[in-house]
C-alpha cells in the first residue's frame, strides 16, 4: 500500500511534510464550530481522516472526560497525531490505523462521528456516510465539512491559479473523489439514507499579508511536491506547467491586498434516538 493509498483509492494530497503542516495549522474553532455546540463533557468521539489530529485534539478537550478516537487509513500522518496528543498532555485520545469504508468498531459505538474534508477525498462518499452511521448510537450526531473547489474564489486574479484550480480538479476525479462536495453533501446524505440531514455553511478567508503570504508558499509547495505531480502527470501536466503554477502561488501570496475564499458545507445528523 502507496502512503497515499485507503481501500477506497487514492487520497490526492497524501502526507507529505507542506500538506500536513498546513492541516496542523486547523482547529476546532476554524473547522468544526459548528459541531461545538451540541458537544457535552463524556461524549465518544470518533474523528474520521483526523490527518495530523489538531482538531481532533480540540474536539477532544471539548468532550474530556471522554474518550476520543481519530483514524486514519494509513501510519504515516498519525506519528504527528501522536507528538500533537503528548505535546498537550492528552494521554486519553487515541489515534489508530482504520479505514471509513470498514470501521473496526461494533455498531452504536461513538456518541459522535465526526469527518473534516474526508467525504470529498473518497470514491464512495455515500458509503462512508453509511459506515459512520452503523457506528453512531441511536440519538447521536454525524457531522462532516467539506469545501467546494468550484465555487473558491480569490484576488488578485492570477492566471495561475485557474490553471491550479482546472488540474487539481482533473486530478481528483480521476482518482474517483468529488472535489465539489460542499454543494453535493445533503444529496449523499439523502443517498446514505440519514435522516433529515441540515446543511450549514462556512468560509475560511485568507485576507492578510501574513496569512496569504503562508497560504501562497504552503500551495506551492504542495503542488510542487511529488506527490501531487506524479498525479498530475497523468492528466498531462509537465515539471514546467507544475513550476509556473507554484510560481503563481507564490506571486498571488506576495501581493499586498491579496485575499483567498474558500467555501465549505457542514452536514450535520441527528439519528434516531
Ligand atoms: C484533507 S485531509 C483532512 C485531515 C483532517 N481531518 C484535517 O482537516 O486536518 C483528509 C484525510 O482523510 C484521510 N482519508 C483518506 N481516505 C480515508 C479513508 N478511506 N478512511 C479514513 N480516512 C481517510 C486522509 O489520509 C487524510 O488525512
Amino acid at each position: 500500500m502507496s502512503k497515499n493509498v485507503s481501500s477506497d483509492g487514492r487520497y490526492t494530497h497524501g502526507h507529505p511534510a507542506s500538506t500536513l503542516a498546513s492541516h496542523a495549522t486547523r482547529s476546532a474553532a476554524s473547522s468544526a464550530a459548528y459541531l461545538l455546540p451540541l458537544l457535552r463533557r463524556g461524549m465518544r468521539l470518533l474523528d474520521v481522516g483526523c490527518g495530523p489530529g489538531t482538531i481532533t485534539l480540540d474536539l477532544a478537550e471539548a468532550v474530556a472526560p471522554g474518550q476520543v478516537v481519530g483514524i486514519e487509513p494509513v501510519e504515516t500522518p498519525l506519528s504527528a497525531s501522536r507528538a500533537a496528543a503528548s505535546e498537550r498532555g492528552d494521554a486519553i485520545t487515541q489515534f489508530e490505523v482504520a479505514d471509513v469504508m470498514d470501521l473496526p468498531y461494533d455498531d452504536d459505538s461513538f456518541d459522535v462521528v465526526h469527518a473534516h474534508q474526508v467525504l470529498q477525498h473518497l470514491t464512495d462518499p455515500v458509503g462512508a456516510l453509511r459506515e459512520m452511521r452503523r457506528v453512531c448510537r441511536p440519538g447521536g450526531w454525524i457531522a462532516a465539512r467539506d469545501a467546494d473547489y468550484a465555487a473558491m474564489s480569490w484576488h488578485p486574479d492570477v492566471p495561475e491559479l485557474s490553471e491550479w484550480r482546472a488540474l487539481y480538479r482533473a486530478v481528483a476525479r480521476a482518482n474517483g473523489a468529488e472535489p465539489d462536495a460542499a454543494r453535493r453533501l445533503r444529496s449523499w446524505a439523502l443517498a446514505a439514507e440519514l435522516p433529515e440531514p441540515r446543511v450549514s455553511g462556512s468560509l475560511w478567508v485568507y485576507s492578510d499579508e501574513a496569512t496569504c503570504r503562508w497560504w501562497g508558499e504552503s500551495q506551492a509547495d504542495r503542488y510542487a511536491g511529488e506527490v501531487f505531480a506524479a498525479q498530475a502527470a497523468e492528466q498531462g501536466a509537465s515539471a514546467d506547467d507544475l513550476a509556473r503554477i507554484a510560481q503563481g502561488w507564490r506571486r498571488w501570496g506576495s501581493t499586498p491586498d491579496a485575499t483567498f475564499l474558500m467555501p465549505h458545507g457542514e452536514l450535520l445528523v441527528q439519528l434516531p434516538g
